[in-house]
């Protein structure tokens, strides 16, 4: 069987490229190396047989055509994804992660074989106060450009099942943390900054929560999501959410612990404009198909820490690529006016 991957070179597209390759599947990775894009992800696999990397856009209708040709399967992971970049620059954002979906959507409309699957967001839904959790059903409302985009996107994927009946999958998964990840995330910066005794930019009061998976949990849900896709056309939601809410302060202060530095170093600074207090996601449905996050937070945490540590030259690659700028522009005049405790 025959995979299309976007976005293979990034952090959660490179776990599933990987896993594709070792279950079997033939798999071509369409990545755009950007920023974000890191080659060493795929070092262990990079002269496989079953394995080939295409450097091309998301939304270049030609490359697509030729890339989604003779696949039985296309999952697109190839999104910007970073929401304070969203508000730096908005416009990429709807061009890789809007209309890179309809360019897809529209090879993918003369393959009527080939089934597709839509990696989406917890954070389509915008903030949900305590205890809600939401369902596959639950009401849109995106507050980041980023969201936003994402949001949309999925309304493609919507249309395009409705309208030419084409089989679809949109997973919206939780915060996803672990190996691989890009540096300007909030777990891995955390880390990395912890780790050389650097202050740690918490944005507002810390209490914000997100539900946490480690990036291995939602492998497996992708894994039984491809070996279960619906006969049939139409689109089916499903949410892999782990349960695994904290408070961002909680987060920072267990990475200080982990990596022996003190909690002082934990820096609140002016908050994200429109930042969502809390996402939860309930994912009874993918759990009664038999899936399960297996990894605690706790465990979660450690290993990653433990890849950081281990890692430097891997993470390093891609946090060459203009962070030292980027870090300038978010944070310098967070961190020079940082807020009183
Ligand atoms: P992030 O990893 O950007 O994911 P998202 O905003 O998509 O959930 O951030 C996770 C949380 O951490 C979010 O509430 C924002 C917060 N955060 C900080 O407090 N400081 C930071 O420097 C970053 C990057 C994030």
């Amino acid at each position: 069987m025959k995979a299309l991957v976007t976005g293979g070179c990034g952090f959660i597209g490179s776990h599933v490229v990987r896993a594709l390759v070792a279950d079997g599947w033939d798999v071509t990775n369409l990545d755009k190396l950007t920023y974000a894009s890191n080659l060493r992800n795929l070092d262990e696999i990079a002269g496989h047989p079953r394995y080939r990397l295409i450097e091309g856009d998301v939304c270049d209708p030609a490359v697509v055509e030729r890339a989604v040709d003779g696949q039985d399967l296309v999952i697109n992971f190839a999104a910007e994804s970073h929401v304070d970049r969203s508000l730096l620059d908005p416009l990429v954002f709807v061009r890789t992660d809007i209309e890179g979906v309809v360019v897809l959507l529209e090879a993918l409309r003369k393959r009527p074989n080939a089934a597709f699957v839509q990696m989406s967001t917890d954070e389509v839904f915008g903030t949900l106060p305590a205890p809600l959790e939401a369902a596959e059903d639950a009401p849109f409302n995106p507050s980041s450009p980023y969201s936003a985009s994402k949001a949309a996107a999925e309304l493609q994927v919507r249309a395009y099942a409705g309208t030419y009946g084409m089989a679809a999958t949109v997973l919206r998964c939780c915060n996803v943390y672990g190996p691989n990840q890009h540096i300007e995330k909030f777990i891995p910066l955390f880390l990395t900054r912890a780790m050389r005794g650097e202050s740690l930019p918490l944005y507002g009061d810390g209490r914000q929560e997100r539900e946490w998976i480690y990036v291995s949990d939602l492998v497996s849900a992708v894994r039984l999501v491809v070996g279960q896709l619906p006969a049939g056309g139409g689109l089916q939601e499903l949410h892999v959410g782990s349960g695994e809410r904290r408070g961002n302060l909680d987060v920072a202060e267990r990475i200080c612990d982990i990596v022996e530095r003190p909690r002082s170093l934990i820096t609140p600074v002016a908050d994200r404009p429109g930042h969502d207090r809390r996402y939860a996601l309930d994912a009874g449905k993918l759990r009664a198909m038999g899936w399960r996050a297996e990894v605690p937070f706790e465990t979660g945490i450690q290993l990653t820490a433990e890849w950081y540590r281990a890692n430097p030259d891997v993470w390093g690659a891609a946090a060459s690529a203009g962070f030292a700028d980027y870090f300038r522009e978010q944070y310098g005049e967070r961190l020079s006016e940082p807020r009183p405790t």
